[in-house]
């Protein structure tokens, strides 16, 4: 692919994802004001949004996914960078200007990050369990695990009703 197209089709698609994001958010506060029509073609347009975004995303598939060794080795090296260098830069950074908000946000998304990496890894070192039959989620900090639901996330410390399950 010539390399304008390709990189207008990346920023298209960044574009994309957060215009779908951005109307969820709308439609939620429309919903919470009680305009059910607005929330309604809020989460219609949201749609539409993601189906320009996963259309982009085919035009490139070819270039970004490989088999799946591959984007699992990728995968762990990408969260190891995120956790190890990305964020604590932007920790440092929120830090600095006394973003206390964004600090704790970006501290949860490390540690998250690094639960992600050692799942990853475990898979290409081939000792997933045969027994895992489901992961759990904090929908709070991202954190994840294929152990029971704990007691309190242990990043963010949110409470079990917190979790939501993901099965086979
Ligand atoms: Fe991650
Ligand atoms: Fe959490």
């Amino acid at each position: 692919m010539k390399p304008k197209t390709k990189e207008n089709i990346h920023k298209a698609f960044i574009g994309e994802a957060k215009a779908y994001f951005r109307l969820q958010a709308y439609a939620q506060r429309a919903q919470d004001e009680e305009i059910p029509q607005i929330a309604l073609l809020f989460r219609a347009i949201a749609e539409a949004e993601r189906v320009h975004a996963t259309r982009q995303l085919n035009l490139v598939k070819d270039l970004i996914v490989k088999d799946t060794d591959t984007n699992l080795e990728l995968s762990f090296q990408r969260e190891k960078s995120v956790s190890e260098n990305v964020y604590p830069d932007f920790i440092k950074d929120a830090e600095e200007e006394g973003e206390i908000a964004a600090a704790l946000v970006f501290s949860h998304a490390r540690d998250a990050e690094g639960s992600h990496a050692k799942l990853y890894e475990r898979a290409i070192m081939n000792v997933i369990k045969d027994q895992v039959k489901a992961y759990q989620v904090c929908k709070v900090c991202g954190y994840v695990t294929d152990k029971k639901i704990p007691k309190k996330c242990p990043v963010c410390s949110a409470p079990p009703e917190k979790f939501k399950t993901i099965e086979s």
